[in-house]
């Protein structure tokens, strides 16, 4: 090769290394295309390995134009180096100061309980702390426990008072938590104190204040002595600590056939604050507790002594205190998985609902 050949050689040689040394990334990289092109056993040091196949007068020369191409391809890697590191260290300082440990954390969206769970928590804090046992029940029931054991014969008209959804195994849908009463009688015997939170399913038309789908708390208190008394502060005490204050109640005369005598509980609406709305139908009371003395035929079929032992029972409308204690002004609202009808987690004390209309 003269000296020209070798010229545009190193010429070739210089522009495809400073065209290559542009796309490397990573010191690595430059460290290898540098021994590949100027290492002993790269391109270049080939070059300079073959200086003796010249004649003696040209060597100078050559060594001389090799030396200076080295030196040029050398620079080129140094320049790589040199962007590379800079590239690195301006991402390490920018990750830096972007990070700044005094700013408060990314927040998790946070879950929260339904406005009937809260209410059911804190309806059975509150009988827990009087010694009832919390029992469940099963929402698919028989039709004895859901009527007959509860003084409703076949084609008594108070089956009427509740629709229901019969099953194709002859069972039911319970329309009241009240089947657990005997259950309850049978399985623990007198003295006994027992609530029973659940839903219940009756066979209706939906409106503003029914569903066929909604939650009620069973309350049954068995003992000698048990007298209307009892029932009466046991009821108030409930309602002062589900909303943190006394409020007006009245009773009236109910009609049940599992209760003699029976009552209807009512509240003032909370909705309206008695005014007339039409979740109270107007008449500013919320019908919230029937309750009653247990009829003698109910604490037989539990196999109690009526003689010996009286109590009282009560089906708290859970889901309809919901209501009133958070200011859910459509039942409907509870069921529709409708995510404002949840209450915050920091706010579990207050009524934050938004309700449909
Ligand atoms: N189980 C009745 C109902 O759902 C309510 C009730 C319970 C009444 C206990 C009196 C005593 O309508």
């Amino acid at each position: 090769m003269d000296l020209e050949q070798l010229n545009s050689e190193l010429d070739t040689l210089r522009s495809k290394t400073a065209a290559a040394v542009c796309d490397l990334t990573s010191m690595d990289e430059v460290r290898r295309l540098e021994s590949q092109t100027t290492g002993k056993s790269g391109t270049l040091g080939g070059m300079l390995g073959g200086i003796k196949e010249y004649p003696p007068q040209e060597r100078g020369q050559v060594g001389e134009t090799l030396n200076q191409a080295k030196g040029e391809l050398a620079a080129l890697f140094k320049n790589a180096a040199d962007r590379i590191r800079s590239t690195a260290a301006a991402a390490e300082a920018s990750k830096a100061s972007s990070y700044d440990p005094s700013l408060p954390g990314a927040r998790p969206p946070l879950g929260t309980f339904h406005p009937v769970t809260l209410v059911q928590q804190q309806v059975e804090d509150v009988f827990q702390r009087l010694g009832f046992l919390v029992e469940t029940g099963t929402e698919m029931e028989t039709e004895y426990y859901n009527f007959e054991a509860l003084n409703i014969p076949k084609l008594h008209p108070a089956r009427d008072m509740q629709d229901t959804f019969w099953l194709t195994n002859g069972k039911l849908l319970r329309t009241h938590t009240s089947p657990v009463q005997v259950q309850a009688m049978e399985r623990h015997g007198p003295p006994l104190r027992v609530i029973v939170p659940g839903r219940c399913f009756r066979y209706e038309t939906i409106d503003p204040s029914h569903e066929n789908t909604f939650h009620q708390v069973e309350g049954l208190m068995i003992d000698k002595h048990i007298s209307i008394a009892n029932l009466i502060a046991m009821m108030k005490l409930l309602l002062r600590e589900v909303f943190g204050r006394d409020l007006k109640v009245r009773l009236r005369p109910g009609y049940f056939p599992f209760v003699e005598p029976g009552f209807e509980l009512d509240m003032s609406c909370l909705i309206c604050g008695g005014d007339g709305c039409g979740t109270c139908k107007r008449t500013g009371w919320i019908e919230i507790l029937p309750c009653g003395m247990v009829h003698p035929n109910v604490l037989r079929a539990g196999r109690i002594d009526p003689h010996e032992y009286t109590g009282f029972a009560f089906g708290l409308g859970l889901t309809r205190l919901a209501m009133m204690k958070y200011g859910v002004a459509d039942i409907r609202v509870l069921n529709s998985g409708d995510l404002r009808a949840t209450v915050p987690a920091s706010r579990f004390g207050g009524p934050t609902i938004v309700a449909k209309d």
